[in-house]
């Protein structure tokens, strides 16, 4: 794979670099993309169907199994080469904001430091009823737990299918695409939205807009370039030239 020289050039005098990460990222590391289909036990559900406060109200037993399944197999998942490579990335530009629809922090445990997390953290919890992120100690033994202090049921925090991103992140995401220099999108099949907007946000604001991914997406025409292959093989890669020109 050849990296565009124009492309190691733009990130080298960028101001301010977006990375957009989606669940391709991850996927070296052991953790199922969102459109692999489901193995094990779990094999004859759809996560469109499990992933919504409607699945949660109706079923909350099976919904929180499924999420402590999906935890075991995060807390045993690495961070891989593509995770590092962008927390050494952050590190070599004046400015770069992570953004991340992934909800298994594998980029804070690679080094990277303040990411945006788009859809929430797995590992936290948050009251159903109250809305807001709960410790354990603020959670009672239960499948799920309980909230302690109104007795709702405890979800993990993570944005649902049909439910909207938190304000705040929000603005965060978006001021960052509209002044960027450079949008890597990384790992992402572009298709669900707020998070596809960005890249074309960033597209919009005369950002210089590059994919990387080993399958085309809505993103791909019309981005300036598309770099076909694993993110754990071309984002070292791509940081090896960076280094290259830095010397
Ligand atoms: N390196 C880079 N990209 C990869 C790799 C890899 N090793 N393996 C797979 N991909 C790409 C696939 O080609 C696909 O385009 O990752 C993408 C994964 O797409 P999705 O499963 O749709 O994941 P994502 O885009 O993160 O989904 C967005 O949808 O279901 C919701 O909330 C969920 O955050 C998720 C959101």
């Amino acid at each position: 794979m050849t990296i565009p020289a124009e492309l190691v050039h733009a990130i080298r005098g960028a101001g301010h670099v977006v990375v957009l990460t989606g669940s391709g990222i991850s996927a070296e590391s052991g953790i199922p993309t969102f459109r692999d289909a489901q193995t094990g036990t779990w094999a004859r559900f759809r996560p469109e169907d499990l992933a919504t406060p409607q699945a949660f109200r109706r079923d909350p037993e099976t919904v929180w199994a499924w999420y402590a399944w999906r935890r075991e197999t995060v807390a045993e998942a690495q961070p891989n080469a593509g995770h590092r490579a962008l927390a050494e990335l952050e590190r070599r530009v004046s400015k770069l904001t992570l953004i991340t629809q992934n909800v298994d922090g594998l980029h804070q445990r690679a080094g990277s430091r303040e990411p945006v997390e788009f859809h929430g953290n797995i590992m936290a919890n948050r009251c159903f009823a109250e809305q807001r992120r709960l410790t354990d100690d603020e959670c009672l033994p239960g499948t799920p737990p309980r909230c302690r202090d109104c007795g709702s049921a405890v979800r993990p925090d993570v944005v649902w299918f049909g439910e909207s991103i938190d304000e705040s992140v929000l603005e965060r995401a978006t001021t960052a695409c509209a002044t960027c220099d450079v949008l890597l999108s990384v790992g992402t099949s572009s298709q669900v939205q707020p998070a596809a907007g960005l890249a074309e946000l960033a597209l919009s604001c005369n950002a210089l807009v590059a994919e990387i991914n080993p399958a085309s997406t809505p993103l791909s025409p019309t981005a300036h370039y598309c770099l076909r292959g694993a993110a754990g093989a071309v984002l070292p890669q791509l940081l090896t030239e960076l280094k290259g020109t830095d010397e």
